[in-house]
Parts: C-alpha cells; sequence; structure tokens
C-alpha cells in the first residue's frame, strides 16, 4: 500500500504518558520529539527522547502497531552509552540526559507509533518492565 505513494513510510511516535500513568503524581518525566518522521525507504530515522531525571537505570523503546499492544524493541542500561541490535541503535547520553533510536535502512514495517520508556529499576530478567502492555 505504501509502496504505491512512492515508497515512503511514516514514523510516529508519542509522548509516553501511557508509561507514566503508573507514576501519576509525578510530572512528565520523558519528552519525545519530534512527534512523527517521514523518510524514505532504505533511509535512516533517528527519534529522540529526552528525560529529566538522573535516577533511571534502565531504558527501553518500544514499538506499536495500531490496535496492538506496544512490543519491546531494545533497551540499554543507565551503565551503557551504545545498544546496537540489528538494525535498531540505541544511544544514550547521561549528562545530557537524552536518549535516541536509531533505525537503519528503514523498511515499509518500520511505520509504527515509537515509545520511549524509563525505569529506576532494572529487569535483568525479562529486560521487559511493562510486560502487560
Ligand atoms: C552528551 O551531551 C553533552 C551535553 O549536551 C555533550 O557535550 C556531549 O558531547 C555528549 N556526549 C556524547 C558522547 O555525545
Amino acid at each position: 500500500m505504501a509502496r504505491l505513494l512512492g515508497a515512503s513510510l511514516l514514523i510516529l511516535w508519542l509522548q509516553p504518558d501511557w508509561a507514566n500513568s503508573q507514576q501519576k503524581n509525578r510530572e512528565r518525566q520523558l519528552k519525545q520529539n519530534p512527534p512523527s518522521l517521514t523518510v524514505q525507504e532504505g533511509g535512516n530515522s533517528i527519534l529522540n527522547c529526552d528525560y529529566n531525571k538522573n535516577m533511571f537505570e534502565y531504558f527501553v523503546w518500544y514499538k506499536k502497531y495500531p490496535s496492538k499492544g506496544p512490543t519491546f524493541l531494545i533497551s540499554i542500561l543507565s551503565t551503557e552509552d551504545k545498544n546496537e541490535d540489528g538494525r535498531f541503535t540505541v544511544f544514550l547520553n547521561q549528562s545530557a540526559k537524552h536518549l535516541s533510536l536509531h533505525i537503519a535502512a528503514s523498511q515499509l514495517e518500520d511505520s509504527a507509533v515509537y515509545l520511549c520508556a524509563a525505569s529506576t529499576q532494572c529487569w535483568v530478567g525479562t529486560r521487559n518492565p511493562y510486560p502487560n502492555l
């Protein structure tokens, strides 16, 4: 379908309010930008996420298709500055409180909503702090 539109694809992501809903009494702690991105198939995409607290130990990017639950994409520990998994690379800059997800060679299947989440705890066992989402 998207191929008929010139093989461009739209990558979207949301303010992660849902991720913070378990922490309702806190200010929004994560900010994602820009709100959407259009890239050509095969191009690279960069999604940014800023946070405002130094207490986080663990960061996760999720991918979500319409009317489906988010699925785990890639994570990074606060002690790391880079984690790579296939076409996905996450960079963490602790001093800038900045996290970015780089998607190489974007494909049509990458058209989705992306969410970043941060946790003060590390789930080393499952590497998924929100198994119910
Ligand atoms: C991290 O962010 C700081 C402040 O913006 C910047 O000076 C520094 O170069 C960044 N480090 C890396 C590895 O990008």
